[in-house]
């Protein structure tokens, strides 16, 4: 038995964004713009901004966003009584955004009740409409907000039904700017909601089929676009790419792989998708025999004559990105191994196909030396 759902509605193509006005007029008249202060000065995005009538701005997202971002962006939307929430950037600002969308319609002040405090969202929350500008996370269509508890040294996901946006405008000419690290970083962080989705002990028929169409699609065009980041076709399918695999793990959720990225992130301050890409091809090794098969049909899906041929791609496109390939060159010293593994159990590594003990992940870590 299993049970697929998605509340947010999708709006996909090059140029989507030009309807953002209207789209955003039928959910409410104040509106508040939610980015960072790189994509508040990009020609495009500054664009985007420019045209949206009587919107205010609260640009002041960081990287892996943190609670206090959260609470000063609740504080603006209730003094300000806006009705819409715009998120217009990565997984940073979206997810800043969703989470903020929901402290607001409670009386708290602060989004850490219900991050590490464990406390339950409730189902309202304002409305948001997210506009993706890097290919990557998919929280335009995933329940989670990631956030980073800088006083508490605590990154972790919030999961909760008013998380989802009520609208997705997914416009791939926007990620034309991205940067080539970012833009291979985010690509792997999607291959990696693909494959995790894929073997969470929660995986489902529709999720697979996501799952396999984002993976493929990855494969078949993220080479093409490091080389040529003007690559427009190559852009849009990483863009529906990402978008896939965001359907395709926002009901099984992630793994190993997710696990093991958040005390990477937060000790060591990797991007999140470069995180997530320093563990893949050790977690693919480690879970393949535990997958009666699957992982093989994977592979083959996306062009492969095997798992070692996949995960030398994988190896391959880190290498095109300019991303970390061992522990040294992401800045991580042998010795910091046994702390990483201590902190790398977080609740996700339950959903894993193989159980993970501290042997498993300490022969992953031994392989990146
Ligand atoms: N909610 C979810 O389901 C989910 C899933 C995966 C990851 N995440 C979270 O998302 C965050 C990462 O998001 P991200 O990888 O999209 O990165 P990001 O939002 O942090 O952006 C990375 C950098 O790229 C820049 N950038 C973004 N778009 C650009 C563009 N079009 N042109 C030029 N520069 C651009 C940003 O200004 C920023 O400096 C992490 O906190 C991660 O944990 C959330
Ligand atoms: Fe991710």
């Amino acid at each position: 038995m299993w049970k697929f759902k998605l509340p947010t509605e999708v709006i996909f193509g090059s140029g989507s964004t030009n309807r953002l006005n209207g789209i955003a007029d039928t959910l409410g008249k104040r509106k508040i713009i939610v980015t960072d202060n790189v994509l508040a000065e990009l020609p495009l995005t500054g664009g985007i901004i420019a045209n949206l009538n009587n919107a205010l701005l609260f640009a002041e997202v960081q990287p892996n966003p943190t609670v206090a971002n959260v609470d000063a962006l609740t504080a603006v939307i209730r003094a300000e009584k806006i009705e819409v929430i715009i998120a217009l950037g990565g997984g940073s600002s979206i997810d800043c955004a969703k989470a903020a969308s929901c402290l607001a319609k409670t009386t708290e002040q602060s989004i850490r009740k219900f991050h590490s405090g464990g406390a339950k969202l409730g189902n309202e929350h304002l409305p948001v409409i997210a506009v993706p500008t890097t290919a990557g996370t998919g929280s335009e269509v995933t329940p989670f907000a990631v956030l980073d508890d800088v006083e508490k040294n605590f990154k972790g996901p919030i999961a909760a039904e008013a998380l989802y946006p009520v609208i997705a405008v997914v416009d791939s000419a926007l990620s034309c700017s991205v940067p080539l690290k970012v833009t291979a970083a985010t690509a792997l962080d999607a291959l990696s909601h693909a494959i995790e989705g894929y073997w969470s002990k929660n995986h489902q028929p529709i999720c697979d089929t996501l799952a396999l169409e984002a993976g493929k699609m990855i494969f078949a065009n993220l080479a093409n676009v490091l080389n040529n980041p003007d690559d427009k076709t190559g852009r849009d399918a990483l863009a529906y790419a990402a978008l896939l695999a965001g359907m395709a793990f926002q009901l099984p959720k992630n793994a190993i792989i997710h696990a093991c990225s958040f005390p990477l992130s937060n000790r060591f301050h990797l991007p999140h998708g470069v995180a997530c890409a320093l563990t893949m091809e050790g977690a693919i090794r480690l879970n393949t025999p535990y997958m009666n098969g699957r992982m093989e049909q994977f592979a083959v899906y996306c062009d492969f004559n095997d798992i070692a041929t996949m995960t030398a791609a994988i190896t391959d496109l880190k290498q095109l990105g300019g991303l970390p390939l061992t522990l040294k060159e992401a800045g991580i010293e042998n010795s910091d191994i046994k702390q990483l593994i201590e902190e790398s159990f977080h609740p996700l590594m339950n959903n894993n196909p193989k159980e993970v003990t501290k042997e498993d992940l300490a022969k992953i870590y031994a392989e990146l030396a």
